[in-house]
């Protein structure tokens, strides 16, 4: 289901060059996934040279990434506005500025800091880019609503798969402690359409599209140059 196929060295280029947009005093919305993992590191980097930034984390695990590079954190829950928010993303149709996210399930937490975000910095190799958005699209669930969602998901026009975790037996359950729902939708026409449907949903927690919220996308390539557009 994630998209792998990029390069580290697409995902470093793409990374680094959103980091070099925080500045002194910013509060960052550290987002989660192996590209946003090259900005989190850039930027421990340049705190250790002398950045004074805070972080604000979408998942344990770019906590724990950021803690390892002494990036200081707040906590999400006290924040109501952060400066910027780099974050990767599953797919990217640019010319309708939609993304898919939640390949590492924390689309959530990723959606409410990139919501608080006064600019929104995605970072994606350029294997994620798409004419249309045809990716599936993670939903988290409440536990208890699986099977409404599910049925939901199929009205919809989306064929709905319970993510199960890779090493161990049993479904993913996210950092919120619900499920993952990966929806087929084949080619989405009109990503605003189905995520205003998705979000109407009772039990749906977050779905993974992102629609007009991106302020930028920093796409990097195998010999390591960035576009942004
Ligand atoms: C996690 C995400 C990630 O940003 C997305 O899956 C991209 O990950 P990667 O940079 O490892 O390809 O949305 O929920």
């Amino acid at each position: 289901m994630k998209n792998t196929a990029g390069t580290e060295a697409a995902k470093r280029a793409a990374g680094e060059a959103a980091a070099a947009e925080a500045t002194d005093g910013d509060v960052v919305g550290l987002g989660t996934g192996s590209t946003a993992a090259h900005a989190i590191r850039d930027l421990g980097e340049r705190v250790a040279e002398g950045l004074d930034i805070e972080g604000v984390a979408t998942s344990y695990q770019s906590r724990a990434l950021a803690r390892e590079v002494g990036i200081p954190l707040l906590s999400l829950s006290d924040v109501a506005r952060v400066d910027l928010a780099i974050d990767g993303a599953d797919q990217v149709a640019l010319d309708e500025n939609a993304l898919v996210k939640g390949g590492g399930a924390a689309h959530a937490r990723e959606k409410v800091v990139a919501s608080a975000a006064d600019e929104f910095l995605v970072v994606a190799d350029d294997s994620k880019l798409a004419d249309r958005l045809e990716h599936p699209v993670p939903v988290e669930v409440l536990p208890d609503a699986l099977a409404r969602v599910e049925r939901a998901v199929r009205d919809a026009g989306g064929d709905p798969t319970l993510r199960d975790a890779e090493r161990k037996d049993g479904p993913v359950i996210t950092d919120n402690g619900n499920l993952v729902l990966d929806c087929d939708f084949g080619t989405v026409s009109e990503p605003a359409s189905l995520a205003r449907e998705l979000s109407g949903v009772a039990g749906v927690v977050e779905h993974g599209l992102f629609v007009g919220m991106a302020d930028a996308v920093f796409v990097g390539d195998d010999d390591g140059d960035v576009r942004r557009t």
